[in-house]
């Protein structure tokens, strides 16, 4: 049994049907695009922003309907568009535990397979005429795209704060993850208020969700499928060193900023900035903070009915902080 079955009990019925719909929606005439399309089916993901809309569209109403899976199919097209682009910017060769798209067929190929998954996406809305749905995920879209670039900024002049990095990782990872609970209660015929409500609830989570994510990359031992240490040879700063940079005396701030600019290709130099940031309790701090967003999304389900799906959302959102890969 895989970490999330249990979770998945009160929704198996959706997940299972969310599968052929999935692989369905990908179908294309196209001879290469067919065969990129049957790679990525092969090597699907943790689908955990499916599981956020089934499980917040049942928590609201037992009874999930067409268009709740409209939204799980249509969110998890934009996730995997954006997970291709971004191997591409980040030059990563692994996702999942295989070679990316971009290390088998190379960038130009992948940035027209992820421009395809989105107009794909974007097309089941409009087919389907979801325009509520539709808005709230071009929404975060546009966001990822603004975090994305906010990013690839900051990691040219390596100044970034606190607030900026949380204000990428709101925009890159969290806003998706709202639009999947709000696209959850939105389907199930949910009003504005409740579907705020919960959109705020996937932003807490999603926030939570990449705090992790960048603890990873310090803790993991390359057993994730995807590259670990990858964030400092990508000069990308995230929060456990962007904390103990803030508190670091002048001079060792200097050489550690030093690694990240012209010796990040350098394994023995960011192995030596990995310990400078251990040592100094940054991967504490950044757990600390995400266990905060954790409470802030577990207070707003306190307020939800009690139900199966209820209960199994509260151990999706604990599974995001536990989570080893
Ligand atoms: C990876 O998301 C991208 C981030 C926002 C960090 P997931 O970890 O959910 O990716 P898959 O779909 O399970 O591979
Ligand atoms: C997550 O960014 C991808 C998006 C939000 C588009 P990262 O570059 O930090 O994530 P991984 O580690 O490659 O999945
Ligand atoms: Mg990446
Ligand atoms: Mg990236």
């Amino acid at each position: 049994m895989s970490a999330t079955d249990k979770i998945k009990a009160p929704i198996k019925e959706e997940m299972e049907k969310f599968e052929p719909f999935f692989r369905s929606s990908m179908q294309t005439e196209v001879p290469l695009l067919n065969v990129i399309m049957n790679y990525i089916i092969r090597r699907k993901g943790k689908q955990m922003r499916p599981m956020f809309v089934f499980l917040t569209s049942k928590m609201l109403k037992n009874d999930v309907g067409e268009s709740t899976h409209t939204a799980a199919a249509l969110i998890e097209l934009l996730h995997t568009a954006t997970l291709i682009h971004d191997d591409v910017v980040d030059e990563a060769y692994e996702r999942r535990g295989f070679f990316s798209i971009n290390a088998l067929w190379k960038s130009k190929i992948s940035v027209l397979v992820g421009d395809y998954l989105l107009s794909k996406g974007l097309l089941l809305a409009v087919d389907n005429n979801e325009y509520d749905l539709l808005k709230i995920v071009s929404v975060a879209v546009k966001e990822m795209s603004e975090g994305e670039l906010l990013q690839i900024q900051q990691s040219r002049k390596l100044s970034i704060t606190e607030d900026i990095y949380n204000d990428i990782i709101r925009k890159k990872t969290a806003a998706l993850i709202a639009a999947c609970a709000a696209c959850g209660a939105k389907s199930s015929g949910a009003d504005d208020e409740m579907v705020e409500k919960l959109r705020m609830f996937g932003e807490y989570v999603g926030m939570a969700f990449q705090i992790k994510d960048d603890l990873l990359d310090y803790q993991n031992n390359g057993s994730i499928g995807k590259p670990s240490g990858n964030d400092i040879k990508e000069k990308k700063l995230t929060l456990p060193i962007i904390h103990v940079l803030k508190n670091a005396s002048a001079t060792d701030r200097k050489r550690i900023l030093g690694i990240v600019k012209r010796h990040n290709k350098n394994k023995h130099k960011v192995q030596e900035v990995i310990n400078f940031v251990i040592e100094n309790g940054g991967l504490e701090y950044s757990t600390n903070k995400m266990h905060e967003y954790k409470s802030k999304a577990l207070d707003i389900l306190a307020e939800m009915p009690e139900s199966e799906s209820k209960t199994s959302l509260e151990e999706l959102v604990n599974y995001v902080v536990v989570r080893k890969k």
